[in-house]
């Protein structure tokens, strides 16, 4: 099941709040109706939001050239809107500046000519999304020997990505190489990526998994059940720390104190180079309701306080390795991201 879809038509996003019970893309013809699928969470994972917002671009471009106004200004603001939908994962805002750049090194071409160029890079980050996360699929199975058991939090598969994912496209390869025993995914309050789309996934290739609720984690890694953890990331700093969906450093936690290894799975794309550490990551905060309700039906009393981080942060002495499309990079990691800095934006 694609995520994303691009054709003349426009942009059809499979709409990933209504799964598992119903498979329905959305149609996008505006740049807007993207932004909203971001800002819903009908798309999402930081790849596929990047990719998404790359693609909305495009049809922001049409628009604007159909309007005759002022094309490159008028695209900045575009990228400006698409900016401001979620503020975490780094993806989105390098894959803007990726159209951004695109559309200005045409500046004096003719506008047909930089409507071609933004479709063209649109697709090649759609494209290249593929190939990396195959990349970190295998390079991520090499770092087991033997077969496993491995928990994994959120939905880093193949809807929150292009294709394949990035912890679940290393599951997936490692299953394929006959290395997994089982999959444990974490249901991931409050919007259950994991009991939605992860278990669905593996459901979907006949990998076992076994669904827990978040707050079993620590019981299962205490009784043995578990020999590794993988996870995706939204953003990761020049020291290591690793922000990525709410809950993530609790099992990083539990990880370390069960002697259990902690994998964290990234393109170079989800690295953001201009931040040292984990402090200075403007973590998302979500609508109330979806703590005190699901599904429409009120789970706790009207009026409460509450708090709804959409991502923590992970800091770099929790973290065994990242595995990406470069290789496997561990501690200390500030060396070995300084060198991946060379690599982002020109694969
Ligand atoms: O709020 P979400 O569902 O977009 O959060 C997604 C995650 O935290 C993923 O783990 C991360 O984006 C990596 S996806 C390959």
């Amino acid at each position: 099941m694609q995520s994303i879809i691009w054709s003349q038509d426009g942009l059809k996003l499979l709409d990933q709040t209504l799964l598992p019970s119903r498979t329905e893309y959305i149609s996008c013809q505006d740049y807007r109706r993207v932004a909203d699928a971001i800002r819903r969470l009908e798309v999402r994972g930081a790849p596929a939001i990047g990719v998404a917002a790359a693609f909305a671009m495009v049809l922001g471009a049409r628009e604007v050239s159909e309007s005759g106004g002022d094309f490159l200004p008028a695209l900045r603001n575009i990228a400006k809107e698409l900016k401001q939908t979620r503020p975490t994962a780094v993806n989105l805002f390098w894959a803007i500046d990726r159209m951004l750049a695109a559309a200005s090194r045409l500046e004096a071409a003719q506008k047909d000519e930089i409507l071609a160029a933004l479709e063209d890079e649109a697709l090649a980050l759609a494209e290249e999304d593929k190939t990396v996360n195959q990349k970190i699929a295998k390079y991520g199975a090499d770092l087991f020997s033997s077969e496993i058991s491995i928990l994994t939090h959120c939905n880093a598969g193949a809807l929150a990505t292009v294709a394949f994912g990035t912890a679940l496209g290393v599951i997936r390869h490692a299953w394929g190489e006959g290395k997994i025993r089982r999959v444990f995914a974490d249901e991931t309050r409050p919007l259950l990526q994991g009991a939605r789309l992860t278990a669905w996934e593996m459901m979907q290739e006949g990998i076992p998994v076994t669904l827990i609720t978040d707050s079993m984690a620590g019981w299962v890694m205490k009784k043995r059940m578990v020999d590794a953890v993988i996870v995706g990331a939204d953003r990761i700093t020049l020291d290591g720390d690793v922000a990525n969906k709410i809950g993530t450093y609790s099992v990083a936690i539990l990880a370390k104190e069960h002697n259990i290894p902690f994998y964290v799975a990234a393109p170079v794309a989800t690295f953001d180079f201009s931040i040292k550490s984990g402090e200075d990551i403007v973590i998302e905060e979500r609508s109330s309701r979806e703590v005190t309700s699901f599904g429409g039906v009120d789970t706790a009393p009207g009026g409460v306080d509450v708090f709804n981080p959409a991502f923590d942060v992970t800091p770099n002495s929790l973290v065994t390795a990242i595995v990406t499309e470069c290789g496997v990079i561990r501690p200390p990691f500030a060396a070995a991201i300084d060198k991946l800095n060379d690599k982002k934006g020109g694969r």
